[in-house]
């Protein structure tokens, strides 16, 4: 079974656009995906098929210690299975995060849970690092992608978590969302990524800003079904390859 983390510290960086695509392109390249939800959104669940927000999900489980959260697991139409994170109001957010800092390990025992054999895998959609459960998510993680857009904002936040990052990362990728090349701006914040987290972390797969990725959502649609021709199309399928070559390369290691 194989971990992935999409992470970033940025909010609307790409993460859920991200995790989804990538858990739909490699079931289709026939691995078996569960995919995660770890954030209060639930947007991914709506991405992967519910008409609603799901009321419930993961962390009613973890919060009422009774209730098991395999219940509450879907199957897209694409077969990838996937749990929602459960809606929080503020208090059982905040109840949610005592629980989690006493139960550091709580995450590793959900996905001790999860039956995914070989070259599965299980895609965990994150909340901004560094809440308690994305912060779980990175130590259970076989590979973190970190999505940064192209910006001089989001290029300070992501150098400043890189090593805490590192530390506690089984592998770590960046991979840059919304490049637009009629930005010369954006040039130079790359060029500064390049220096800063090193042409070996920083994907040389960009994705690109694409106004067919939120037309394809409002459509109900994946982007690489809906435009196929489409920049981010191609660049999604990009990145599928990538990461199936990754987790070859991965299982011919083990
Ligand atoms: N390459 C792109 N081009 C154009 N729009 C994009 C691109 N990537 C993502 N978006 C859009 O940007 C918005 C935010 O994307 P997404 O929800 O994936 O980000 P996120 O990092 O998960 O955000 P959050 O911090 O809220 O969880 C969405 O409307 C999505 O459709
Ligand atoms: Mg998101």
């Amino acid at each position: 079974m194989n971990v992935i983390a999409v992470v970033s510290a940025t909010g609307g960086a790409g993460r859920t656009t991200v995790c989804g695509s990538l858990a739909v392109l490699l079931a289709r390249r026939r691995h078996e995906v569960v995919a995660l939800e770890l954030d209060n959104q639930n947007v991914l669940s709506v991405y992967l098929g519910l008409d609603a927000l799901p009321g419930r999900g993961l962390v009613q489980a973890l919060l009422d210690g009774r209730s098991a959260w395999h219940a509450q697991t879907f199957r897209s139409a694409e077969g990838v299975l996937f749990v929602p994170h459960g809606a929080l109001d503020g208090e059982q957010a905040s109840a949610c995060d005592a629980r989690l800092a006493t139960m550091p390990c709580w995450l590793r025992s959900v996905l001790a849970d999860i039956d995914v054999q070989g070259d599965g895998v299980v895609m965990l959609d994150t909340a901004r690092y560094p809440s308690a459960l994305t912060m779980q998510a990175v130590r259970c993680a076989d590979l973190v992608l970190y999505v940064s857009t192209p910006d001089p904002a989001a290029a300070v936040s992501l150098g400043a978590v890189l090593a805490p990052l590192r530390r506690c990362a089984a592998a770590l990728h960046v991979v840059v969302n919304r490049v637009n090349p009629a930005h010369p701006m954006q040039a130079d914040v790359l060029a500064l990524l390049r220096v800063k987290v090193g042409e070996a972390t920083l994907l040389p797969q960009r994705l690109h800003l694409d106004a067919a990725v939120p037309d394809a959502f409002a459509r109900g649609a994946w982007v690489f079904d809906d435009a196929p021709s489409s920049q981010m199309s191609h660049d999604l399928h990009g990145l599928a390859k990538w990461l199936d070559e990754w987790l070859v390369a991965r299982a011919g290691g083990n």
